[in-house]
């Protein structure tokens, strides 16, 4: 039986109607919003490409903390910028680099917010690579090791979860053995399981200084142009120990995330990345596009594509406007 009997215009009428058959609702609680962190005091050294964010001393860090807990946004993931960057990435695990003590003041000031570590070597690595390098690609076993030294760093610090993004084959096991090891059973990991090698992520390197200075970083994140290849790396992670499995970036790739949520029924993390998120605001900013209005629609397809929890740098404005404020 069809029109006229169905009309499924009826429940589209007003807005509360709309609300009531509304299928996919976004909250903050849904996201988590990254952070940088630098070296020194009182420093917030804005990011062209990324308006409204900055890189933040840890004394800024907290204070931005407290405004994200008032607006109901339950986590936060760091990203580091050290003082010194040489071929190993030495600084990655020094338990006064920004990181691990933004981590200190944060469990300290606002113990309830859950702090996200990247654990990754390209902000320490003077050539920007994810690894070491041995002839011109990285050195995949060798970077398993100082990888797994970051993550229980950021353990011993206070994280309460820690978030590999390199996409070395291996280093999920490797980091949950490191921690068990180390007393750190309970710890989560959040894998990036199914990073891509991205055009979109420009925006970020230029925020975490971490361009590579040759090549890219094709032979270890993704092609763009497979999934069942996605369907592997989620497995074996989830197979090493992965708590949490992330896709990233997010709107180029819905179909990854519903086929890694209805696959695999593991809580699902989407990285809405850098790039996503200055397109809208570039294209806001000469008025092609509603800005709140095409921020919400992005993060609730996100959200019906199958994520769980989102890493947004629209957090905070996308709160404030859920809340019915400014
Ligand atoms: C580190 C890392 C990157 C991002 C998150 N972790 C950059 C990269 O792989 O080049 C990108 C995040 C974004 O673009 O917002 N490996």
């Amino acid at each position: 039986m069809g029109f006229p009997t169905k009309r499924p215009r009826r429940l589209r009428k007003t807005d509360a109607m709309r609300t009531l058959v509304r299928e996919t609702v976004l909250s903050p609680k849904d996201f988590i919003l990254p952070l940088f962190v630098t070296f020194g005091k009182g420093v917030r050294k804005p990011i062209k490409s990324m308006p409204g964010h900055a890189q933040l001393s840890v004394d800024n860090v907290v204070r931005e903390a407290k405004e994200i807990k008032t607006l109901g946004i339950p986590a936060v993931i760091l990203f580091g910028i050290p003082k010194r960057k040489d071929a190993t990435g030495s600084s990655a695990n020094d338990p006064k680099g920004p990181v691990q003590e933004a981590i200190k003041a944060l469990k300290d000031k606002t113990p309830e917010l859950i702090v996200i570590t990247d654990v990754c070597m390209c902000e320490y690595t003077s050539h920007g690579h994810c690894g070491i390098i041995k002839n011109k690609d990285v050195d995949n076993d060798a970077t398993l090791e100082l990888l797994s030294a970051e993550a229980l760093s950021h353990a011993e610090a206070g994280a309460d979860i820690v978030a590999p993004s390199d996409m070395m084959d291996g280093r999920v096991g490797a980091i949950r053995k490191t921690l068990d090891e180390s007393g750190f059973g309970d710890m989560p990991i959040m894998s990036y399981a199914a990073k891509y090698s991205s055009a979109f992520y420009g925006p970020f390197r230029d925020a975490a200084e971490s361009v590579p200075q040759f090549g890219d970083r094709r032979s270890y994140q993704m092609d763009p142009a497979n999934t069942d290849e996605a369907m592997r790396e989620v497995a074996l992670d989830i197979e090493e120990g992965a708590d949490i499995v992330m896709v990233k970036p997010a709107l180029p790739y819905l179909d990854v995330i519903r086929r890694i949520k209805k696959r695999f029924g593991y809580p699902t993390a989407a990285y809405s990345v850098s790039g996503e998120f200055s397109m809208i605001k570039a294209a806001a900013e000469k008025g092609w596009l509603d800005h709140d209005m095409a921020m919400l629609e992005s993060l609730v397809c996100i959200k019906r594509a199958g994520a769980d929890m989102i890493l947004t740098y629209f957090a905070k404005e996308a709160a404030r406007v859920l809340r019915g404020g400014k």
